[in-house]
């Protein structure tokens, strides 16, 4: 058995969802839940700790090696000091695009998800590059999406600022995120795209658990 034979893919832009439809399809299918964003927001949180530049590729790499992340469903430690708050915080969130598109990096973080789901048989895994690159061969691959507007109004519910401000970091991280070079973010052949934008999360996730086990 391949280690992804069990993995749900869930693959999106900033807002689309992911991480509320993600957590709740992995309580219904009984499935552990991997967020890969917070390991690469948790690698950015160890750069920033130690005053490296994000866009100096070979030092982020090398830090990002020796970096231990200790996750679970509700906190995140960075070499063992906790990370959970700082992760989501502005000078992580504005820093992770940087780091996130560290080849060194992401063939790091994609060695240690692959790991982290074979230990456990399978997942529910979020991120941007699961269907495509980290798990090609996904039992199920879902594509969120959401409309702009949609997405920045979550951001502030969640985080509070300005619509419209949130709406530009927004587009700008996506801009970033789906045009590296590596891994970019974009929906993978086999997967179902589903639009969040006006739909409840039971919703959503009924769906997703239908085409699961159908
Ligand atoms: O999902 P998020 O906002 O927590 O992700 C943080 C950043 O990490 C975002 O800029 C995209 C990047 N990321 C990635 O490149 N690949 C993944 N598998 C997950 C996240």
């Amino acid at each position: 058995m391949t280690p992804s034979v069990n993995v749900v893919a869930i693959d999106g832009p900033a807002g689309a969802g992911k991480s509320t439809i993600a957590r709740e399809l992995a309580q219904v299918l009984k499935l552990p839940y991997l967020d890969t964003g917070a390991m690469y927001r948790g690698i950015t949180c160890a750069v920033l700790r130690k005053g490296v530049d994000p866009s100096d590729d070979g030092a982020v790499a090398q830090l990002a090696v020796s970096t231990v992340l200790d996750i679970s469903d509700d906190a995140l430690l960075v070499d063992g000091i906790d990370a959970t708050l700082d992760i989501r915080g502005e000078a992580v969130t504005r820093a992770v695009s940087s780091v996130a598109a560290n080849s060194e990096v992401r063939r790091d973080l994609r060695e240690r998800q692959r790991k982290w789901v074979s230990e456990r048989g399978g997942g529910v895994v979020e991120g941007r590059d699961i269907a495509t690159v980290v798990f090609p061969d996904a039992r199920l691959k879902v594509f969120l999406t959401a409309s702009p507007l949609v997405r920045a109004q979550r951001r502030v519910a969640q985080i509070g600022g300005d619509v419209e401000q949130i709406a530009r970091d927004i587009a700008e991280r996506d801009h970033k995120d789906s045009t590296r070079s590596d891994s970019p973010l974009r929906e993978s052949e086999n997967s179902i795209l589903v639009d969040t934008s006006n739909r409840s999360i039971d919703d959503v996730v009924h769906q997703i658990v239908g085409v699961f086990h159908g």
